[in-house]
Formats: C-alpha cells, sequence, structure tokens
C-alpha cells in the first residue's frame, strides 16, 4: 500500500472514500457534527439519529456524500471516550475503517488526520494511523486459488490543512512502510507452511533481503555448522533430512564507533517434537516455530532500510525438529558450542538446545546486549495468553528499554522472575544442566536453561510462543503470525544511544 500525505480538507480531497473520526464524548462529538452540518446540512442529522451513531469505539457508518464533497463516501468511525485516547484507539480506529474499505473494495482512502493533543502530536497521530491501517490489511492468501480478493486497499492519503507538518509528516509515513513491509515478511515467514520454509529456503530469503537493503549474509551449512561444533543444533537437526544452517546477519559491518546489538531467533522451521513426540492436534502451528527467526530478519531489514545508527547482528540458528531414525534421544547429552553439556530429557525442549550454541557464540562480538526472541514455551502461553511477551533477563536497564518500547508499540512484555530458587529444577546428574525443568514456571526453567550458556553481556530473553502464534484475530493482526517482535525492537533500536 502507499501511503501519501495532503494539504487538504475533508470537502476536497479526492478518493474513493474519506475517513473522518469522530469522538463519542458529548461536545467534542457536537463539534464534529456541526462540522458535517456545514457540508450536508440537516441530512447529517438524520442519519446519525436514524443509525444511532454516537462515537463509540465500536461504531463506523458509511454514507454517501452526493457531491457535497469530491469524494463519493464519507466513512464516520467512531473514538469512544475522548478522554480515554491512546495511541493504540487510533492504531485500531484506522485498522476499522481500513478492514472496512476493503470490504467494500475500494482502491483509495483518505482519512483526515484528527485533532492533536497536548498528549498527541500530529506525527504520532499519523504514525498510528498509517500503521493500524498497513498492518490491518494482511493476508496470508498465497496459496489460494479459488475465493482470493484480488483487491486490496491500495493507496491511504492522510489529510490536513496543516501544510506545515506535511515534511515531518512524509517523514514519519516513509519509516511507516519500511516498518510495515518488515513485518509483512515476517507474517509470510511465520505462514508459510514447513514444506516451503525450511532452513535452507529461510536462509535464501534472509540472504535476497540482505542483498536487497544493503545489509550482511552469512550462511554457514552443515559442514561448518560441524566444524564450529555447535552441537545442540546438530542434535536437533539429527532426526530431519533437511540439513541445518546458521544465518548470520549484519547491519553497520565495519562502522567503528557505534555499540553492538545481538538479536538471536529461534529458527525451528518445524516442531513435531522429535521423538518426545507433540499430540496430532494443533501440530500444524508447529509451522511458526522459527518465529524468532522471522522477526530478527524483518528488524534487520527494517533497520537497514531506517539506516539505524547502530551495529545490529544477527543469529539464526534453524533446523526442523523431527523424527528419523538418527534423532536425538531422551537420554542423550550433547556438548554444546563453547563446550558446555546439556542433558535432553525431553526432545520437545528443542528450542533451548539450538539457542544455547547461539547465545554462548554471540560472546564473540563483544556485544552491549543481546536479545533472544524464541516461541520456547507452551508455559508462557499459559501464563500470559496472547497479549503480552513473556520478558526474563540480567540487566534491569535493558528490560526497562524493552518495556518503555513495549507500551509505545503495543507489543507489550511482561517480565518473569528469575528467582535463584528456580534454577535447581534444571539441576542434572549427569551433565551441566537439564533441557527440561518439570511441570511448573516452564517458561522461566527456560529461561534459566539460556542462561547457563550467556556470555559475559547483558541479556534479555523474550518468550514469543502466545504473542507471534495467535488462534484468532486481533484488531489489526489477523490469525496465524503475528509478526511481533519487528516493531518492538525496531522502536528499541531507533532510541538506542550513540556511544
Ligand atoms: N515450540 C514449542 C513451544 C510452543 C508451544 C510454542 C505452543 C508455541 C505454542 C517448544 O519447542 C516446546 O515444545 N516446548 C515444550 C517444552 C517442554 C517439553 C518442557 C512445551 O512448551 O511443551
Ligand atoms: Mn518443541
Ligand atoms: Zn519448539
Amino acid at each position: 500500500m502507499n501511503l501519501s500525505f495532503q494539504t487538504s480538507s475533508l470537502k476536497s480531497v479526492k478518493a474513493d472514500a474519506v475517513v473522518y473520526f469522530i469522538e463519542e464524548s458529548k461536545t467534542t462529538f457536537k463539534k464534529r457534527i456541526a462540522e458535517l452540518r456545514k457540508l450536508f446540512g440537516k441530512r447529517i442529522d438524520h442519519i446519525i439519529e436514524l443509525e444511532n451513531f454516537t462515537g463509540k469505539d465500536s461504531e463506523s457508518l458509511s454514507i454517501l456524500t452526493e457531491g457535497k464533497l469530491a469524494s463519493p463516501r464519507l466513512l464516520l468511525i467512531g473514538l469512544g471516550d475522548e478522554k480515554k485516547l491512546t495511541i493504540e484507539k487510533f492504531r485500531r480506529a484506522a485498522a476499522r475503517s481500513a478492514k472496512q474499505a476493503k470490504g467494500m473494495k475500494l482502491k483509495h482512502v483518505a482519512m483526515v488526520l484528527p485533532e492533536a493533543s497536548e498528549t498527541i502530536t500530529d506525527v504520532e497521530l499519523a504514525k498510528a494511523l498509517a500503521e493500524g491501517a498497513y498492518l490491518s490489511l494482511y493476508k496470508y492468501d498465497k496459496y489460494l486459488t479459488e475465493n482470493k480478493e484480488k483487491k486490496n486497499v491500495a493507496q491511504l492519503t492522510l489529510v490536513s490543512e496543516k501544510k506545515e507538518i506535511e515534511k515531518e509528516i512524509n517523514k514519519v509515513l516513509r519509516e511507516v512502510k519500511f516498518v510495515c513491509e518488515a513485518v509483512y515478511l515476517t507474517r509470510n515467514l511465520e505462514n508459510a507452511p514447513g514444506n516451503e520454509l525450511y532452513p535452507e529456503s529461510l536462509a535464501q530469503i534472509a540472504k535476497e533481503s540482505a542483498q536487497k537493503f544493503g545489509y550482511r549474509c552469512t550462511v554457514w551449512d552443515k559442514k561448518k555448522i560441524q566444524e564450529m561444533k555447535f552441537g545442540g543444533l546438530l542434535a536437533v537437526n539429527s532426526g530431519s533430512e533437511r540439513p541445518p544452517r546458521f544465518i548470520i546477519l549484519e547491519h553497520n559491518a565495519g562502522k567503528k564507533n557505534l555499540e553492538t546489538i545481538v538479536l538471536v531467533g529461534k529458527g525451528i522451521t518445524f516442531d513435531a517434537g522429535g521423538i518426545s513426540i507433540k499430540p496430532a492436534s494443533g501440530m500444524g502451528e508447529m509451522k511458526m516455530d522459527m518465529s524468532g527467526a522471522a522477526a530478527v530478519i524483518g528488524t534487520m531489514e527494517a533497520v537497514a532500510r531506517l539506516k539505524v545508527p547502530v551495529h545490529v547482528i544477527g543469529l539464526i540458528p534453524s533446523t526442523e525438529n523431527l523424527l528419523g531414525g538418527a534423532a536425538m534421544r531422551p537420554g542423550d547429552i550433547i556438548t554444546h558450542y563453547g563446550g558446555k553439556t546439556s542433558e535432553v530429557d525431553n526432545t520437545d525442549a528443542e528450542g533451548r538446545l539450538v539457542l544455547a550454541d547461539a547465545l554462548a557464540y554471540a560472546s564473540i562480538y563483544k556485544p552491549k546486549a543481546v536479545i533472544d526472541l524464541a516461541t520456547l514455551t507452551g508455559a508462557c502461553v499459559v501464563a500470559l495468553g496472547h497479549y503480552a511477551t513473556g520478558m526474563m533477563g540480567n540487566d534491569d536497564e535493558l528490560m526497562s528499554k524493552l518495556k518503555t518500547a513495549g507500551e509505545a508499540t503495543y507489543e507489550r512484555v511482561w517480565q518473569l522472575p528469575m528467582y535463584d530458587e528456580y534454577e535447581k529444577l534444571i539441576k542434572s546428574d549427569v551433565a551441566d544442566v537439564k533441557n527440561v525443568g518439570g511441570r511448573w514456571a516452564g517458561a522461566i526453567t527456560a529461561g534459566f536453561f539460556l542462561k547457563k550458556f550467556i556470555g559475559k553481556y547483558n541479556w534479555v530473553h523474550l518468550d514469543i510462543a502466545g504473542t507471534a502464534i495467535l488462534e484468532e484475530d486481533l484488531p489489526y493482526a489477523p490469525k496465524g503470525g503475528s509478526g511481533v517482535g519487528v516493531r518492538l525492537l525496531v522502536e528499541m533500536l531507533k532510541g538506542w544511544k550513540t556511544k
């Protein structure tokens, strides 16, 4: 979708529909209707009374403009209580209007920029509207050959009479487009089935993105992974015909005076559980077990296009977790990169095994911070559902940065405790650590397993099992892969202080 700004009015902007946002609160509601009355006369009062439109944040109303406006349709969209307006409310209102326009098969939608307030600026409004609209129009329809909706909104124009904000708004719209395209890429990777997306094809797509947008991509094949002694990645891969890959991405390579941040993404392209096989019901969702990897690729693409002044490394250990004759067994002991050992008590706790190698390896970059993203545990979904990412780590400042970015983007994170007591749950009699911790606190014991392998750096683990894989639609993310992590990390990296 193309995003643009136009200095214009509700009356004179020309699109298939023009969206006008209306607050529910009495005096403001009256003020908005009075504006419309100037254009439509008394007819507007009749319509809103007949349709019982009051500006609630669930309401929308489409009106034919009959030549009173340059656009043939006016779409009134309720914002709800004016005192409770937040950036997220604007994202959702824009999403609602965009989806409605799509339903009406409209190509070009204009939105009148709502009034800025003391707490929300014009630029923030424009960003929220464009984001909400853009993200809500996503659909994974690659494999639909019948009933495929061919039309989608192709143009969104934000409209304001304030000429002076044009430059700033255009700048932010360009950024929104880059970020939303990265979220689309991440969602496409998540939703791609396991027969299309496997370690080699994932690496190929990362390579193409890197080439296109000017960041670096190095891919290790199985031989190199063996040479490097990535025992966790090789053990998980052993039940699979398809070889593993280790993908290394780099933005701002070789630039001095920039701090280094390493992002690590779990890249299990399909997780059957291995010999500790998962139940059949719902197993297909495990094609999305590479959502951490997808978020890292999306983030790298976005920060490269935005030229964010940070040195960012992306590390992706990728394999399937299947059950071939050579598969790892419960009871096996693995030697990871760096030499630490782990006992495999359950082959379905495979994510931590591949992340262990990557986290240990991350030390070579002497990073300021390492953040890993992984659809790591069902326990995290039980604890937080689909509305918050589980967060653990060893550095309060880094966690607070992520918390702030999470509130700003609405990709919210929630910290789980790393109290000492949990650590004994993953003690092993025969190796340095055991890969499962029993029934309780499964998200936390997984975090402790990872902690065993980190180097001397600040680290945060994000368990995105619930937030990446959606079982039903959210306001601007349809069921399936959500693309979570991209907006969160881009927001954090944009705000990263320079050295
Ligand atoms: N990929 C799964 C975690 C998962 C479950 C993600 C549901 C999204 C939705 C992970 O590899 C896994 O299987 N974890 C096990 C760990 C257990 C064996 C300790 C789990 O959560 O059951
Ligand atoms: Mn698993
Ligand atoms: Zn998994």
